[in-house]
């Protein structure tokens, strides 16, 4: 099945979700039970987590699942959030992360990263790897020509994420993999293509 690897800048975001820990509270794994798949869409395919090193399917919840969070807030919604959780949900118990907002990407020789990511199976072409650099600052970048990243990356979403162009932050990189999380795979054309599966939504046993 045709799913596509992330693009760097997603990937730094990614990094930063693990390096933060974000992971202890959320999962992104949506298990085939009714209560879960009208919670959060419908329930997670072993193909949408093939290239994630390592996976984020987790066990706790103790915020919501993320797998399909992609595209369901704006960014703006996540920068406030992010900044400071109670402005948006005045219930929340997540910490802040504000200073994602004023701290600046570091890049770190992506082309490698990616590279070694294409060594365990991740379908980075030869093009994407030695663009990776390049490809980060311009996915957030809107006066980048982002033609030849297009047809390298066909469903990344190019834009500033972090409400300031002037400058590329962790802000910016943790918005872009939020925003992408559970849009890469057409759920209905995956599951066409699946081998027959005998779980279906409510069918399950325990929770
Ligand atoms: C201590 C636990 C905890 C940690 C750590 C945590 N969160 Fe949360 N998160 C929550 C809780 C609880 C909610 C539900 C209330 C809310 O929306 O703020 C939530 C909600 C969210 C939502 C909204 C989900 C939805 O569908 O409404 C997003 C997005 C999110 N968190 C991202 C993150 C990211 C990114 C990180 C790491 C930088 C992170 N969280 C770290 C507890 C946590």
């Amino acid at each position: 099945m045709a799913i596509g690897a992330i693009q760097a800048l997603e990937l730094a975001g990614r990094n930063i979700y693990v390096r933060e820990g974000c992971y202890t509270c959320h999962s992104q794994q949506i298990r085939p039970f009714r209560d879960e798949v009208e919670r959060y869409g419908h329930y997670s395919l072993a193909a949408e987590s093939m290239y994630d090193h390592p996976f984020q399917w987790g066990s706790k919840r103790t915020g919501p699942d993320l797998a399909r969070v992609g595209g369901r807030y704006s960014d703006e919604w996540h920068r406030a959030h992010m900044v400071d959780p109670r402005s948006v949900v005045p219930e929340s118990i997540m910490p802040p992360y504000a200073f994602l907002a004023n701290r600046e990407l570091k890049i770190k020789d992506m082309s490698s990263h990616l590279k070694a990511l294409s060594r365990v199976g991740v379908p980075y072409s030869k093009e994407a790897i030695a663009a990776a650099d390049s490809d980060l600052k311009a996915q957030a970048d809107p006066d980048a020509d982002t033609s030849e990243m297009a047809k390298r990356y066909p469903k990344a979403q190019f834009r500033d994420f972090d409400g300031d162009p002037s400058r590329l932050t962790e802000m910016d990189a943790v918005i872009a993999y939020l925003q992408m999380l559970g849009t890469l795979v057409d759920v209905e054309k995956a599951k066409a293509q699946q081998p027959a599966n005998k779980v279906d939504a409510g069918q399950g046993g325990s929770k």
